[in-house]
């Protein structure tokens, strides 16, 4: 028997979608544009993309950059429909956040790792980070901020829903996740609070028959040996409950602890907020004092 695999459309299929679907001259959208319009349509199905196209068509009978928006919001839904991962707006920048200046920087200067011209200079693919630290630090925030700077989309794990209530389904489910995020490829995975999901891994009870070693097993051998440019971010408050093999180096590159923020950083929050709420009278503010 052979097993053929369905992957959903790459880029060159789905410009190929494009132009049999729209015909030349309703197709208002070139260059950049076009570029961005196909980067929206991955991680949908042929399907999909051709109804949205369709809709398109039928609505003004031109296919313009307005749709672009039409197909993420169409994405999204989709993304929310599998009810595993949430497609997060881009939202909080660098900027935004204070201090951290080491995360920061290391982000910054992978910016353009992810490119073709990277690959042909042999630039390795950055795989993920692992943010760890106390409550309210700034880690979700920062997660936000890596896909912002690198504009890439942001999807959001939520890990309990990894789990579902018949045998194998668990299992199932984490390979439609690592389905999806690498469709969308290049994009940012956020695994929010993996202490919760997978702090029990590492004890000899675990008191489902194996079922969240056996989704942590396959998350883990994925995070090894991905080919696709997924980047992976990982946020834990508590690391003690993390078993070892997710921290040793090639799981992730690099791995943060965010601490209270010192002198010069909680000057720097200060200042970033109130220029969000208070633009104009940053001046009036003791940011010494405060
Ligand atoms: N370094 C920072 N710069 C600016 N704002 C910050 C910073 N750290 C935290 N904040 C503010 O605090 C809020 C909470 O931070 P965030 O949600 O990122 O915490 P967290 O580390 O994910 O906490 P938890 O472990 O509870 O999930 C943010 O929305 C932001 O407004
Ligand atoms: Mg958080």
């Amino acid at each position: 028997m052979v097993i053929i695999d369905f992957p959903l459309p790459g880029l060159t299929e789905i410009q190929e979608l494009i132009r049999t679907t729209v015909p030349p001259e309703r197709l208002k959208i070139q260059g950049l544009g076009q570029e961005q319009l196909i980067r929206a349509c991955q991680g949908l199905t042929r399907q999909r993309i051709q109804r949205i196209l369709a809709r398109a068509l039928a609505q003004k009978n031109q296919v313009t950059e307005k749709d672009i928006d039409l197909v993420l919001e169409e994405k999204k839904q989709y993304i929310r429909q599998t009810e595993i991962l949430e497609f997060y707006p881009a939202s909080a920048t660098l900027s935004s956040v204070g201090g951290l200046e080491n995360l920061k920087e290391w982000v910054r200067q992978r910016r353009n790792s992810f490119g073709e011209q990277a690959a042909k200079y042999g630039l390795p693919t950055p795989k993920g980070v692992l943010l760890v630290g106390i409550q309210g630090t700034g880690k979700s925030l920062s997660a936000k901020a890596i896909a912002q700077e690198w504009r890439m989309p942001l999807l959001r794990l939520d890990a309990g829903r990894l789990f579902g209530g018949i045998v194998g389904e668990s299992e199932g489910r984490t390979r439609q996740m690592i389905q999806i995020a690498e469709a969308m490829a290049p994009c940012v995975l956020w695994l929010d609070e993996i202490d919760k999901a997978f702090g029990g891994v590492g004890g000899e009870y675990s008191g489902d028959s194996g079922t969240s070693k056996r989704v942590f097993g396959g998350l883990i051998t994925w995070m090894q040996e991905k080919t696709k440019p997924v980047f992976i971010v990982a946020t834990a408050n508590n690391v003690q409950v993390l078993p070892a093999e997710l921290l040793r180096k090639g799981r992730f590159d690099e791995i943060f602890f965010l601490n209270l923020p010192t002198e010069p950083e909680r000057r720097e929050i200060w200042r970033v907020h109130l220029e969000r709420v208070r633009p104009s009278r940053i001046r009036d503010f003791q940011l010494d004092e405060l």
